[in-house]
């Protein structure tokens, strides 16, 4: 393999930035030239290709975002998309993909190999609900921003005795409200993998207040409902002075955590080394702190789990 080719896709992480460096910083140590592949799958079906050098990815392992840009494209889902992506990767003698995204990505990643173009996965998402790793590259930040919310909404809804909802990322998977409400020590958490009783959680607000609590964090994922309904429905069984703060797109952006720049890097390095040793097909991630690679057939085949010990410990520890 002479000359490689990485893209971004899908919903943007912080840590990308720092996994397309690694990538390309790898590829140039094992003297294989490397391409960028701008905006996604889109950018990869119009042609927008450029050269990468060991320049071109200075100074961004710090940054959000993703300097590659990201989009998400439906024309890529059909086979015709996707003939015509290769048609370009072909044209700019490109032999191999790294593909750095979420679900949707691996999916384009794993047609492009069935269809004789060799690609590797890396998982960049906030979502952490890509199967084949523990974690995702962008989790880890996304985590952190979240928790900095909660800090401070709980200092508000102390002065004021509130009951705050607050609103977190995740349609289908529960990680962010799960790890964000254990650590930010809310009292009660609503995932899309776990249903809810209105009524339970009504003794709970209940209980709490009796015994003195000045606030209540309330952290639901938007795969649950919207904070606004879910606000609605509280307000119909209990008198409680009720916020919601919906924290958005803001869980998507700033400087990547130390974790993440170190986790990108490391994927983004052997997603490489798949390439060079034959291994498309695969996606790469890390198992009990070890980089592992996963067919992209079993990573679809598994489905993501919540981690139930740590939705457990969180239920206790919020009596
Ligand atoms: O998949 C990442 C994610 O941030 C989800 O948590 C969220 O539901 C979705 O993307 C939002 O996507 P968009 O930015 O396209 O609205």
């Amino acid at each position: 393999m002479k000359r490689i080719g990485v893209l971004t896709s899908g919903g943007d992480s912080p840590g990308m930035n720092a996994a397309v460096r690694a990538v390309v910083r790898k590829a140039i140590f094992h003297n294989v030239e490397i391409y960028g592949v701008y905006g996604g799958y889109a950018g990869l079906i119009s042609g927008n290709i450029k050269k990468l050098e060991l320049g071109s990815v200075g100074d961004i392992i710090h940054r959000g975002g993703t300097m590659l840009y990201s989009a998400r494209c439906e024309e890529f889902k059909t086979k015709e998309g996707q003939q015509k992506g290769i048609e370009q990767l072909k044209k700019h003698g490109i032999d191999g993909l790294v593909v750095i995204g979420g679900d949707g990505s691996y999916r384009g990643a794993k047609a492009l190999t069935e269809q004789g173009f060799p690609c590797a996965g890396v998982p960049g998402t906030i979502d952490n609900d890509i199967n084949g790793t523990q974690y995702t590259i962008g989790f880890d930040t996304a985590l952190n921003t979240v928790i900095d919310a909660i800090d401070k909404i709980r200092d508000t809804a102390t002065s004021h005795e509130r009951t705050f909802i607050i609103e977190v990322m995740g349609r289908d998977a529960g990680d962010i409200a799960l790890w964000a409400g254990l650590a930010g020590g809310a009292e009660t958490i609503l995932i899309p993998e776990v249903g809810y009783d209105i009524q339970e959680i009504k003794t709970r607000l209940i209980k709490g207040h009796e015994r003195g609590k000045k606030h209540s964090i309330i952290v639901v994922a938007e795969g649950v409902c919207s904070g606004v309904e879910f606000a609605k429905q509280v307000k119909e069984v209990t008198d409680f002075d009720t916020r919601v703060s919906v924290l958005g797109h803001i869980q998507r952006g700033g400087s990547p955590t130390a974790f993440d720049r170190v986790l990108a890097s490391r994927l983004g390095a052997r997603a490489v080394e798949l390439l060079l040793e034959g291994k498309g097909g695969r996606a790469v991630g890390v198992q009990n702190n070890n980089v592992v690679d996963t067919h992209f057939e079993e990573v679809f085949n598994m489905k993501h789990e919540i981690d139930t010990d740590l939705y457990k410990l969180s239920q206790e520890l919020s009596i």
